[in-house]
């Protein structure tokens, strides 16, 4: 049977594709305040604002693609069995070709209902407009766990870390919990490897830490993955 790959993805992995990070120098919380744009209380006093930041953050989507990073995590699959739990809104683990994907912080591409939260619907194009509803004729909001709300995701995603045989953490400053804490999950004997070019530290037993960008230090970690099962 294939060992199990848990990856904790977060913004740094699609800065190669141009997509800002949050808490870097020039990064999307210096441009705008969480408390203006992703709580629900700046929805309910500005939702035009709140909108407009999302829309943009969905255009934007449209015009990049996948990076070499996201690719190499599509080429472990060949060896592991590979479950990539990301913090990212984005879609570009999918595009990229990875099967398994699970998004903590929701999924810029949706939409949901303001009057019934089961009501999930894919976009089409890019901009979400006011009086955008859904069938019982609530507004439907962006599909996005603002901060301050609850994480329905993080339960299955702990069970899921608990049993790996490795973990790749790459691209995320580990700031934001409950997301940050899944990696002590993960069992003690279960090598560890966090790939991103900044100081990050994950308070566990057995790391690696790869101080490079997520495109050639995730190619590192997978050939030394793939060696290890044989395969090159
Ligand atoms: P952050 O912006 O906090 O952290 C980005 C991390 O990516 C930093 O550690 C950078 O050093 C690293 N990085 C930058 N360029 C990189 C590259 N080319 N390759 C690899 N790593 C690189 O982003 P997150 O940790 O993802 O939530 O932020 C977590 C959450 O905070 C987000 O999901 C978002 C945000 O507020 C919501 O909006 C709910």
């Amino acid at each position: 049977m294939k060992k199990q790959v848990i990856v904790l993805s977060g913004a740094g992995i699609s800065a190669e594709s141009g997509i800002s990070t949050f808490r870097d120098s020039g990064g999307l919380w210096e441009q705008h305040r969480i408390e203006d744009v992703a709580t629900f209380e700046a929805w309910e006093r500005n939702r035009k604002l709140v909108q407009e930041f999302y829309n943009l953050r969905r255009k934007q989507l449209h015009e990049v693609a996948p990076n070499a990073g996201h690719k190499e995590l599509v080429r472990l699959e060949q060896a592991y069995n590979v479950q990539i739990i990301t913090q990212n809104v984005d879609d570009l683990h999918e595009r990229a070709g990875s099967t398994h994907v699970l998004h903590l912080h929701g999924e810029l591409k949706k939409a949901r209902s303001t009057v019934n939260p089961d009501y999930v619907v894919e976009l089409e194009g890019w901009e979400l407009k006011e009086g955008d509803v859904c069938p019982q004729g609530g507004q439907l909001r962006p599909h996005i766990v603002w901060f301050g709300e609850a994480v329905p995701m993080i339960e299955p995603a702990a069970e899921l870390c608990a049993k790996a045989d490795v973990c790749i953490v790459v691209g995320t400053s580990l700031n934001v919990y409950p997301a940050a804490g899944l990696v002590s999950y993960v069992p003690r004997h279960a090598p560890k490897y966090v790939v991103d070019p900044g100081e990050v530290q994950a308070q566990v037993p057995n790391v690696t830490y790869i101080r490079e960008k997520a495109s050639t230090g995730l190619k590192k970690v997978v050939d030394e993955l793939l060696k290890k099962e044989n395969f090159s």
